[in-house]
């Protein structure tokens, strides 16, 4: 670990230095090492036209899906996932609300209202589980496409569904509500959550498949995922002038009963069942993740990201693969691996998945979200192994922000996230195309193509490593567990929520908009955002720097700059640019790079020519400044390479 004297050191040489020094050229060739961040940055594109394209009615590999239907895949055969699953379209729904809310997509505004017209569509079509009378019908797993009942045989049903699909709705309502639309709020999208939260709060003590689709009992990732809903739920309810009596009797029922999957050293991700399993499994990572608070302390009792008890089970998961794949044969612990769902897996002879080694990522990023927030880490005996494998010198104890500890602990956790995230990279093909599975002996993309939740989990976890967060859930109030786990049951009331009539005066969020203003020593751009309720104001912003230099065949474009994400002024460190929308017509060069909000810095492009050698621009050191206001993390510098 380089320590933050030595950055120190070179930074005030670099700055002493005029510009000319940095000319001169370099005899070694550029390192590539930082490819990561400009994969990132073309993957965020891809993940983000993918999930689209399988939303019906419009999207491209959606077609014969009704509006606000997602599909699974596109894949129809070998194996066929051109269905819409609750669950599925839940969490990819909760991630295009968020991302609407965060970076002020407008054009997710229609996307959000089909799929919760759709909703409340296929909340009434009587199906193999049940009806919308007694709310048994809820639990179906999946529909066919054009809206109709799946009527085969199959894993049923699974709680997870409508508790997932009422958290993607209340963080939409929510921002209804902040935003002056309460009235939208309460006549269109409350009568729809209210039947999933009736629905949870009945059958919650009952047994169902697991998210896997495979095993009947009691899943971790659905009981943690129902606690969510109901809290939510409750103040929702309040919200839009109603109330939720079950929500509040069941919910700390719930939290109770989760409870008994810890066992002491991990999650046991399946009880009520008999399966042959360790337990280690995904599902876990996945409750940690879609349960994550932003505001929350590091809880065990609702096994937060940065909790002892998901630490440590972050371990016992992650190192349950280690051995089952062999990608990750040699790679010691403490070093990201490929991850699957479970090691006992049979399902295409058992691989990892983009979604379960993007999990193990988030998860992370999450923590390290939470520690910043909370101002230290604490390392306990039951999460001192995780640590110890990043970290071989940590020991149990309270790390305050701002030691030289704390953020050695930060910084080796961020690492190892990252290194899930190349992980991704390595096996994803070039396209950025992201199936379900890649091949455990050599990475090759297996099972369903273009999953959908692939590439949900892509930009959720991305979104977590710049520390773009989710509105709060409600953790802190709903953290106490009764003292007698109770199995009582709240009998619903469902209705057929019939309002769907969007009004055509909404008005998205606020998009970000760049000026610039020319100083005498530099070009200074700073992105100002209107200032808009309902988000969390973003520590980092993922800054794009879009270069348009005309290159010949051979030459490579890098960013160079005075911090250390851009290496200090060492071209070895530069950070190199994609060129992979570069036309004739349009010669551009991007990179995009996370940066914590606050930082000022000075840079200048540098040209790697065919024979390694590195032309500096002309003129001054640009300048930049990263600020945020409002809720967008995301800006844009556009630069023409002075030559
Ligand atoms: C119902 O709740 C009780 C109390 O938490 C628990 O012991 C039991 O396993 C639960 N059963 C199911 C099927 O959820």
């Amino acid at each position: 670990m380089v320590s933050s004297k030595f950055f120190a050191l070179v930074g005030v040489i670099a700055s002493a230095l005029p510009c000319a020094a940095y000319g001169l050229p370099s005899q070694t060739n550029i390192k590539r090492q930082d490819t990561l961040e400009s994969w990132i940055a073309s993957e965020s594109a891809v993940a983000y036209t993918n999930i689209l394209e399988n939303i019906g009615s419009d999207g491209t590999d959606a077609s014969g899906a009704s509006s606000g239907i997602v599909i699974a895949s596109p894949s129809k055969s070998d194996p066929d996932y051109f269905y819409t699953w609750t669950r599925d379209a839940g969490l990819v729904f909760k991630a295009l609300v968020d991302q609407f809310i965060n970076s002020g997509d407008s054009s997710l505004l229609a996307k959000i209202e089909e799929y919760i017209s759709s909703q409340a569509y296929l909340q009434t079509v009587s199906n193999p589980s049940g009806s919308l009378s007694d709310g048994a019908g809820l639990g179906e797993p999946k529909f066919n496409a054009d809206e109709t009942a799946f009527t085969g045989s199959w894993g049923r049903p699974q709680r997870d569904g409508p508790a997932l699909r009422a958290t993607a709705m209340i963080a939409f309502g929510r921002w209804l509500i902040d935003n002056g639309y309460t009235n939208t709020a309460t006549s269109i999208v409350w009568p729809i959550v209210r039947n999933d939260l009736y629905y949870v709060a009945q059958y919650w003590n009952q047994t169902g498949y697991d998210l896997w689709e495979e095993v009947s009992g009691s899943s971790f990732f659905t009981i943690a995922a129902q606690h969510r809903a109901l809290v939510e739920g409750s103040s929702f309810a309040s919200q839009v002038g109603s109330s939720c009596s079950y929500c509040d009797s069941q919910a700390p029922e719930i939290l109770c009963f989760l409870q008994s999957f810890w066992n002491g050293n991990f999650v046991v991700s399946n009880i009520n069942t008999n399966n042959g399993r360790t337990g280690k499994d995904a599902n876990s990572i996945l409750a940690s993740i879609h349960t994550f608070d932003p505001t929350a302390d590091c809880d065990d009792t609702t096994f937060q990201p940065c909790s002892h008890r998901a630490l440590a089970n972050h371990k016992a998961v992650t190192d349950s693969f280690r051995s089952v794949y062999s990608i990750n044969s040699g790679i010691a612990e403490g070093n990201a691996v490929a991850v699957g769902r479970y090691a006992e897996d049979v399902y295409y002879n058992g691989n990892p998945w983009y979604l379960c080694t993007l999990a193990a990522a988030e998860q992370l990023y999450d923590a390290i979200y939470q520690w910043a927030q909370i101002g230290s880490i604490t390392i306990t005996s039951v999460d001192l192994a995780f640590w110890q494998d990043i970290y071989s010198s940590a020991a149990v104890g309270t790390y305050t922000s701002g030691s030289s500890t704390f953020s050695d602990l930060t910084s080796a956790v961020a690492a190892y996230a990252d290194g899930y995230l190349s992980i991704v990279e390595k096996y994803t093909p070039s396209s950025g195309a992201l199936a379900e599975q890649f091949s455990k002996t050599d990475g090759t993309p297996l099972s369903a193509y273009d999953l959908t939740w692939s590439f949900a989990a892509f930009l959720t976890a991305i979104a977590r490593r710049n520390a773009v967060v989710p509105a709060s859930w409600g953790e802190q109030g709903a953290d106490d567990i009764p003292s007698v786990c109770g199995s009582s049951s709240a009998v619903g009331t469902y209705s057929t929520a019939t309002n769907t009539a969007w009004p055509t005066t909404i008005v998205p969020p606020n998009t970000a908009t760049t000026t610039t203003r020319t100083t005498a020593t530099s070009t200074m751009t700073r992105v100002t955002t209107t200032t808009s309720t309902g988000c969390a104001t973003p520590t980092a912003i993922a800054v794009t720097f879009d270069l348009t230099a005309t290159t010949v065949y051979g030459q490579n474009i890098f960013l160079a700059g005075s911090i250390a994400a851009l290496g200090l002024w060492d071209t070895d460190d530069a950070v190199p640019l994609s060129a992979s929308r570069y036309t004739s017509s349009n010669p551009l060069w991007y990179v995009t790079v996370s940066l914590p909000v606050g930082t000022s810095f000075e840079y200048k492009y540098i040209r790697e020519e065919t024979d390694g050698s590195v032309t500096w621009e002309t003129g001054d050191n640009r300048a930049y400044a990263v600020t945020a206001s409002g809720c967008s993390a995301v800006a844009t510098v556009s630069d023409a390479w002075r030559s």
